[in-house]
């Protein structure tokens, strides 16, 4: 008897792991060719799940190729800025000191200790920046599933019934499940390209707050309106922030990511860490990008 019941168990917990792996596959998979109704719901059905989840997977992936050919841009421009900023400094004190307002003579390691402390923060927010879209777009999930279709078996051999409880599923797969990501691409891609304009921006605050005439007395124009980089970035978040997500109208990948592709080439090329060695507008000529973009961005 003690057996029998034992059997029984191990029996049951078998039969239950066969109706699980079944409920998963789809009951109405090989539907009675009788039920032309209930066939057409089915696929009706299956397609726009599936589409559903092409485009949640798609729309994903653009927007993370998207904040990471900007923030590679970004990348690029600010290490030619500090690099130019760096070998000025360098370079001035070879002729002249520093002297703020007080005519306080600034030394070669004061300037330097204020120069990285000044130029830490844009490099700080790239990779916060990186990290925290990466974690905000991989938490979204289709929570969609198709096994709600199976439910409507139960209706048959009501033929209208079962189709009508399908076509009901279909309407909810077919939801706009996509508008709070498509929302949050928006504003997070929004918010970030605007972070990072401020943080490049504010390199230049920092250094006049305690350099009052920094570039002035450098005659640097890195981090300022008159630098070709910082332009770049700057024209580059005016098409960031007017893609149009929701209405799948976006222009920010298609356009920036050749010169991305480029200046990465060039960077790798060896010998490792060389400055671009092209002025910028032949760069971004070989880039594609078109002479009027180029005009408006450069000049
Ligand atoms: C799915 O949505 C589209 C656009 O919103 C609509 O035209 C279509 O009729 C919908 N299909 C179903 C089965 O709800
Ligand atoms: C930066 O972009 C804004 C918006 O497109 C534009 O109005 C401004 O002139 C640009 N500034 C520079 C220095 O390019
Ligand atoms: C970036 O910030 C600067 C300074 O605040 C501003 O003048 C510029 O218009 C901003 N660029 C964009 C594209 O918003
Ligand atoms: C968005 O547009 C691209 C090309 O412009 C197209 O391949 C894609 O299917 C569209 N996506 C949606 C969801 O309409
Ligand atoms: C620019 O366009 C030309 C012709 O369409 C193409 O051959 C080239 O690969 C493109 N360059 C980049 C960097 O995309």
């Amino acid at each position: 008897m003690i057996c029998l019941n034992k059997c029984c168990d191990i029996l049951v917990v078998l039969l239950s792991i066969i109706c699980l792996q079944e409920c998963t596959t789809n009951l109405f998979e090989n539907i009675d060719p009788q039920y032309h109704l209930v066939s057409e719901a089915y696929s009706i059905a299956k397609n726009l799940f599936n589409q559903g989840r092409n485009n949640y997977h798609r729309l994903k992936s653009k927007s993370l190729q998207t904040i990471d050919t900007f923030l590679d841009l970004v990348q690029i421009m600010n290490e030619e800025m500090a690099r130019e900023l760096r070998s000025a400094v360098v370079k001035f004190y070879k002729i002249r000191y520093f002297h703020d307002f007080t005519n306080y003579v600034i030394s070669l390691e004061e300037m330097i200790d204020i120069t990285e402390h000044c130029l830490i923060d844009p490099v700080e927010k790239l990779t916060q920046i990186r990290e925290q879209y990466h974690a905000v777009i991989k938490n979204f999930e289709d929570v969609r599933h198709f096994d709600t279709v199976n439910k409507c078996h139960k209706e048959l051999p009501d033929e209208v019934a079962a189709t009508h409880c399908i076509l009901h599923q279909a309407v909810l797969f077919n939801e706009t499940m996509q508008e709070s990501l498509v929302s949050i691409v928006e504003i997070k891609t929004r918010q970030h390209a605007q972070d990072m304009n401020s943080s490049l921006y504010y390199v230049q605050k920092c250094l006049r707050d305690f350099v009052p005439k920094f570039f002035e007395q450098l005659l640097l124009d890195a981090y300022t309106d008159k630098c070709g980089y910082l332009r770049v970035v700057n024209a580059s978040i005016a098409d960031l922030v007017n893609d149009k997500w929701r209405n799948n109208i976006t222009v920010f990948l298609e356009k920036w990511s050749p010169l991305v592709k480029l200046l990465k080439e060039r960077y790798q090329a060896p010998p490792p860490q060389q400055s671009l060695k092209d002025p910028l507008f032949l760069t971004l000529f070989a880039a594609n990008l078109s002479s009027v973009d180029i005009f408006k961005t450069l000049y």
